[in-house]
């Protein structure tokens, strides 16, 4: 399948709609990664945040939520609809992230995501470094507790 007929643009508040839509279909809920509406509506218009969608056919398959400090840029929520991944929209995603937060003065990127995650390859093969582990960091609704890995990637000196 080809990702030539996906676009890649930025959002806002407006697409909280589509991003929850792309969420409640992507993340496995048994590991509580997942965010709720009002996290991201909370989030959203803080200074440095910024959204990206992935676009296909006049509906949102994708998303990146990315946030900017100083010259630290973290990805904070990476999701792709399941009958759209495989196809290299997440490889797109973190490329432009990655190219965002260089245009914004990032220096250093890094993200945090559940060990056992299949993204952990993903970020790995984009050059992300292993370089901490929170333990019981995500709860699931049953009670059960799994650990976040932090991944962090020099841009620049
Ligand atoms: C992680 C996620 C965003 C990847 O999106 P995607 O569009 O499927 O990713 P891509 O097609 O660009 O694949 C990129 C890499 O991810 C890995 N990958 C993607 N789908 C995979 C699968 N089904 N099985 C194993 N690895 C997979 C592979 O390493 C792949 O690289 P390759 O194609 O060179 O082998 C998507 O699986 C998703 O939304 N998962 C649920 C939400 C989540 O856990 N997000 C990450 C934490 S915030």
């Amino acid at each position: 399948m080809s990702t030539l007929t996906v676009t890649l643009r930025e959002g806002g508040l407006a697409d909280l709609a589509d991003v929850m839509a792309v969420m409640d279909d992507s993340f496995e809920p048994c590991f509580g990664e997942a965010w709720t509406a009002s996290q991201c509506a909370g989030l959203m218009p803080m200074p440095g945040v910024w959204l990206t969608l992935a676009r296909e056919d006049g509906g949102t398959i994708g998303f990146a939520l990315s946030r900017i400090v100083a010259d630290e840029a973290e990805l904070l929520l990476l999701a792709v609809r399941r009958g759209a991944q495989g196809r290299g929209v997440g490889k797109s995603l973190l490329a432009r992230f990655e190219a965002l937060a260089r245009r914004r003065g990032a220096a250093r990127l890094h993200l945090e995501v559940r060990d056992g995650n299949r993204a952990v390859k993903l970020y790995e093969t984009a050059g992300f470094g292993l370089i901490g582990r929170r333990p019981h960091y995500y709860s699931g609704p049953d009670g059960q507790n799994y650990d976040a890995l932090t991944f962090a990637k020099i841009v620049s000196i």
